[in-house]
C-alpha cells in the first residue's frame, strides 16, 4: 500500500467492508494493494472515458471484496495449497477429460456416481459442459445461457453441483467450467429486457435502428457457423432492433465498451470462483470487443479485458486459472498467453488448437511435415503457462493453420486442405474415416470436420467392412493420436466416450434443435452396459480403455512431463516419423510417432545427434530396452506405433 489517492480510496473501501488488514485478511489486503493498480491502469485503458467510468470502478473494487469475504474457507485453503505447488496447473499428475453430465451420467448426482470411474481411468480434472440454465430445444449445447447463476434443472440443482464439488475435493480432482463469456440467451433477463424497450440493457448488447451499421460490420467480419447462422446480425422484431448475434441467432453478443457489462460478468466469473471452479474456461474470448471495420477478432482491447480479469481474479480468487478458449490461428492464440509488458499475464492456459489440427493432418497423409512447417508460434509459449492438449473436444476440426505453413512444407494449400476434408468426410478413394464437414462456407470454400476419434481414426467403416487389418490400424490410429496428446506438453484434456472408442452417435439427426449441427455426432449418449466391455479382455473396448489408461498412468510417473519447459521438435530425418524431445536439466525423453501404414524407421544418429550418444534406450510405453547401433543403423516403428524412449546407459 502507498499514499497515492487510489490506494487511500482502496484502504477507505476495505475499512468499510470490515476487511481487517493487519490480520485475519492481511493476505487478501495484500493481494488487494498489488493488483490495485494494473487494475485501474486496465480499467483506465478501456474505459477511462466512459461516462459511467467511476461508479462502474466502484462496483469492480466492491465485488472483489465481496466475493473474498463469501470464500468459502475450503477454498481460501485450496488457494494456499495451490500457491505453494506454484504454478498447480503445470503439473504432469493432471490428466482431465471434458464430458456432457446429461449424456455421461444423466445429471448431476449421477455423475457424482460415476466418481470412481475416473479414478479407475486416472482422471482428476473434470470439465463439466454448460450446466447453467439455457433454453430447451436451441442453445448450442447450453452456450447460450439465460441464468449464469442457476443450474439448469436437467442436470439437477445447485445443491447437487456443491455436493459433487466437495466429493471431488476430497478424491483431490480438480473441475474446469465455462463463463460463457461474449453472449448471453435471448432468454436471458438482460435481453429480455432489452427486447421489452429498456434502453439501459439495449446497452448490454449491440442493437441498432437500422441495417446500415450491421451491412458496415458485415464488411469485414466473417461468419462462424455460415450455414446455419448465417450473418452476424438477428432483426428483433419486439424492439424493432437489429441485434449483432455473432453464433447463433439466440446468442446475443455483450457490448463490453459498456463498463457495466464488464463489471456485472466479473461478478458472475468471481461467483464461479466461490463455486470450486479451479480452471475457468473463457468461451470464445476472441470476439469479445467489436470495431466497425475488423473482424471483431483478437482485438487489442479483448486482450486488456482478460488481463483485467486475470488481475481481479488474483485478488479474489487466487487459485482460480483461466482459460482462453481461443481457437484461432497460431500467431493469435500465442497471444492470449500475453505480450511484451504483459507476457503471462493473461490467460494461464490455451487450447493447443493448432497442434491438435496438425495431428489429424499427419494422420491423414501418413506426412508430418506440415506439422513441423507450423511449429514456430506454438513453441512460444512463455513460462508459467500450459496448453490443454487434447485430440477431440466437443466442437469440430478447424484446419485453422495458415496456408504459408503447407506450403513451406510443399504442397499446396487448397489441394492439401480439399484433401484432408475429403478424407475425413469419408469421401476420398480408400479413406476409412467417417466424419462429416461441417459449417461449409459456400462463399469462401471453407469447411470444418466433425466426428468422433474412433469414427475419424476409421473404426466405425472398419467394423462395418468387417476388416481385421482395418480394426488393428484403426485402434492403433487411436492410441497414437492420444499419446501425441499425452506427451506434447500441457495438461491432456480427454473427451468422454474416446476412452472406450465410441463411434459417432447419429441419433441426433432426430433431435429438434440438434439436426443441423453435425457436431453432435461425435457428443454421444454413454451407454454404461458398453462401458461394462471395457473389462472383457481383447475387446476394442477393453484395448482402449487400457491404454489410455496405461498413458495416463506413465504421465503421473514421469515428472520431466511437467510442463516447466517447452518441448523441442528433433529434425525430420522421415518425413513418416515425428519426433520431439521433453526434457528437463540433462534428462530427455525422446517422444517418437510414425504416422505411416508401414514400418517406419529413424536412423540412430537422429538419437545421438541431440548430443546425448545414448548405448541402450528404454521404452517406457513397450517396455523394452534398445541396443543403439552405429549411425546408418536404425530404429523401426510398425505402422502407427509410437516409443516414448529415455537412456538408460
Ligand atoms: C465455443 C464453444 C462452442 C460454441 C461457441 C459459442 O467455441 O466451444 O461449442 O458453439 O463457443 O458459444
Amino acid at each position: 500500500m502507498n499514499d497515492s489517492p487510489l490506494h487511500q480510496f482502496g484502504l477507505q473501501l476495505l475499512q468499510t467492508n470490515k476487511i481487517d488488514i493487519d490480520k485475519k485478511d492481511k493476505l487478501f489486503a495484500q493481494r488487494f494493494f498489488t493488483h490495485l493498480d494494473e487494475i485501474e491502469f486496465l480499467f483506465n485503458q478501456i474505459y477511462g472515458g466512459h461516462s459511467k467510468r467511476n461508479s462502474a470502478f466502484d462496483t469492480l473494487l466492491n465485488s472483489l471484496i465481496l466475493c473474498y469475504q463469501q470464500r468459502p474457507t475450503i477454498f481460501k485453503n485450496k488457494d494456499s495449497f495451490k500457491e505453494k505447488k506454484q504454478n498447480w496447473f503445470l503439473s504432469n499428475e493432471i490428466t482431465g477429460m471434458s464430458l456432457y453430465v446429461d449424456r455421461f451420467a444423466g445429471n448431476l448426482n449421477g455423475l457424482q456416481k460415476k466418481l470412481p470411474y475416473f479414478k479407475e481411468l486416472g482422471v482428476n480434472f473434470l470439465h463439466l459442459m454448460p450446466l447453467f440454465e439455457s433454453p430447451e430445444g436451441e442453445s448450442d449445447g447450453g452456450y447460450a445461457v439465460s441464468n449464469f447463476r442457476k443450474i439448469d434443472t436437467r442436470f439437477g440443482s445447485n445443491e447437487d453441483l456443491n455436493s459433487l464439488i466437495l466429493e471431488m475435493n476430497q478424491e483431490e480432482m480438480y473441475l474446469m467450467l465455462d463463463i460463457v463469456f461474449n453472449h448471453t440467451s435471448h432468454q436471458h433477463e438482460w435481453a429480455q429486457k432489452a427486447k421489452a424497450g429498456d434502453p439501459y440493457y439495449q446497452d448490454f448488447f449491440y442493437c441498432y435502428d437500422t441495417e446500415t451499421i450491421p451491412n458496415q460490420f458485415n464488411e469485414s467480419m466473417p461468419e462462424i457457423f455460415p450455414a446455419s447462422s448465417p450473418g452476424n446480425f438477428t432483426y428483433i422484431p419486439e424492439c424493432k432492433k437489429w441485434v449483432m448475434t455473432v453464433f447463433h441467432q439466440y446468442q446475443w453478443d455483450l457490448n463490453y465498451s459498456n463498463p457495466s457489462v464488464f463489471v456485472a460478468m466479473l461478478d458472475h466469473v468471481l461467483y464461479y470462483g466461490n463455486l470450486g471452479v479451479d480452471v475457468l474456461r473463457i468461451d470464445a474470448p476472441a470476439f469479445i470487443w467489436k470495431q466497425l471495420g475488423t473482424s471483431c477478432q483478437n482485438l487489442p482491447q479483448a486482450h486488456s479485458l482478460l488481463r483485467l480479469l486475470k488481475q481481479c481474479v488474483l485478488v479474489a480468487s487466487p487459485g482460480m486459472a483461466l482459460l482462453g478458449e481461443a481457437i484461432v490461428s497460431p500467431d493469435e492464440i500465442i497471444k492470449y498467453f500475453g505480450t511484451n509488458e504483459a507476457i503471462a499475464k493473461e490467460c494461464d492456459v490455451a487450447y493447443n488448437a493448432t497442434h491438435m489440427a496438425l495431428q489429424w493432418d499427419a494422420l491423414a497423409t501418413g506426412d508430418t511435415r506440415v506439422m513441423l512447417a507450423a511449429q514456430q508460434p506454438i513453441l512460444q509459449k512463455p513460462y508459467g503457462c500450459t496448453w490443454i492438449a487434447y485430440t477431440r473436444c466437443h466442437d469440430d476440426i478447424g484446419l485453422g493453420y495458415d496456408d504459408a505453413m503447407i506450403e513451406s512444407a510443399g504442397f499446396n494449400a487448397y489441394q492439401h486442405r480439399t484433401y484432408l476434408k475429403n478424407y475425413y468426410a469419408g469421401w476420398q478413394e480408400g479413406s476409412p474415416a467417417a466424419g462429416a464437414l461441417f459449417s461449409v462456407n459456400p462463399k469462401t470454400g471453407d469447411a470444418r470436420i466433425s466426428g468422433s476419434l474412433a469414427s475419424l481414426c476409421g473404426l466405425e467403416k472398419a467394423i462395418e467392412w468387417k476388416s481385421e487389418i482395418e480394426i488393428e490400424h484403426a485402434l492403433k490410429k487411436i492410441v497414437l493420436m492420444q499419446a501425441m496428446t499425452m506427451f506434447i506438453g500441457g495438461i491432456p484434456m480427454l473427451f468422454y466416450g474416446d476412452e472406450m472408442a465410441y463411434t459417432n452417435d447419429y441419433s441426433y439427426l432426430q433431435e429438434a434443435g440438434k439436426s443441423y449441427d453435425n457436431r453432435w455426432m461425435h457428443r454421444p449418449f454413454i451407454l454404461w452396459d458398453k462401458n461394462e466391455k471395457r473389462k472383457e479382455v481383447g475387446s476394442f473396448e477393453n484395448k482402449i480403455f487400457e491404454a489410455t489408461k496405461k498413458l495416463i498412468s506413465m504421465r503421473k510417473v514421469l515428472t520431466i512431463l511437467s510442463d516447466l519447459k517447452n518441448m523441442h521438435w528433433m529434425p525430420s530425418h522421415n518425413i513418416h516419423i515425428a519426433g520431439f524431445i521433453r526434457s528437463v536439466e540433462n534428462k530427455k525423453l525422446y517422444c517418437i510417432f510414425n504416422f505411416k501404414n508401414t514400418a517406419s524407421f529413424l536412423t540412430w544418429f537422429a538419437f545421438k545427434e541431440q548430443g546425448e550418444r545414448p548405448s541402450v534406450l528404454y521404452d517406457h510405453w513397450s517396455g523394452q530396452d534398445f541396443k543403439v547401433g552405429n549411425d546408418h543403423e536404425y530404429f523401426v516403428l510398425a505402422p502407427y506405433c509410437f516409443a516414448i524412449l529415455e537412456k538408460i546407459v
